[in-house]
């Protein structure tokens, strides 16, 4: 498997300047992509043209959140039916912004999660602790709060041999310019790989890590065994 880079614009880019990044960048972004996957996920409005653009080139688009439901009397949400009809690959749910500015609860993830397989969308969900729990060394216990009642939803469904993608995002390390120690990634991210197999023994799991990824620190994540890709906020709108 290639290394998996996953850009979060999150609403850092506008719709014009999202279709400018596309276009000054799409030939280093296919070139890119013969060593390594990548994931756009810009904002719900420029997905429909900027999968237009990559149509014929291995670069998939992710989507940075979906509804809860299917269908129905929720007006500004965006279901996983309508993201998979313009060809929506991945999904990220549970960004900590989502849970902090959005009050998005575990139960509302796993509907997202639901509704993704159901579209045939990859979710990619987050998990993370607060500054908080990371200084009162919290870190595994909030981690497992948040993960294990996700995987224990999925495996309770019985799909088999689906595709699921988890990013550890310590919330003090998003925007912050500061990452974990890497001995601590290791430990971190080998629970995970454990967890994960417990769980979802015949999924393809990948585990990747997001906060302040950049030119700078890449190179030293790169060489934690379980971490496969980056989820990149700030740095990925600057090729
Ligand atoms: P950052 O954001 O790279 O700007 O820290 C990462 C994220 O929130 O996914």
């Amino acid at each position: 498997m290639k290394y998996l880079y996953i850009a979060n614009w999150k609403m850092n880019l506008s719709f014009n300047q999202s279709i400018d990044f596309c276009t000054k960048n799409k030939n280093a972004l296919q070139q890119l992509a013969q060593t390594a996957d990548i994931v756009l996920c810009p904002s719900f409005i420029a997905l429909a043209p900027i999968i237009n653009m990559f149509k014929d080139t291995p670069i998939t688009i992710g989507a940075q959140n979906c509804s809860e439901y299917a269908t129905g009397t929720y007006t500004g949400e965006i279901s996983a039916l309508s993201l998979t009809e313009i060809g929506i690959t991945y999904c990220i749910i549970g960004h900590s912004e989502r849970r902090v500015y959005y009050h998005e609860t575990t139960e509302n993830l796993i509907k997202k999660i639901y509704l993704s397989y159901a579209a045939n969308i990859i979710p990619i969900i987050c998990i993370g602790e607060s500054h908080h729990d990371f200084l009162n060394k919290k870190t595994f216990t909030v981690l497992a709060q948040q993960l294990e009642p996700i995987v224990l939803a999925i495996a309770e469904q019985q799909y088999h041999n689906k595709h699921i993608i988890i990013a550890y995002e310590p919330v003090w390390a998003i925007g912050t310019g500061i990452i974990p120690e890497q001995k601590q990634l290791i430990t971190i991210f080998g629970w995970l790989a454990e967890l994960m197999h417990q769980y979802l023994p015949d999924y393809t799991v990948q585990l990747v890590y997001g906060g302040s990824v950049n030119q700078n620190n890449i190179t030293e994540l790169k060489t934690i065994f379980h971490i496969i890709g980056c989820l990149i906020g700030n740095a990925s709108t600057d090729f």
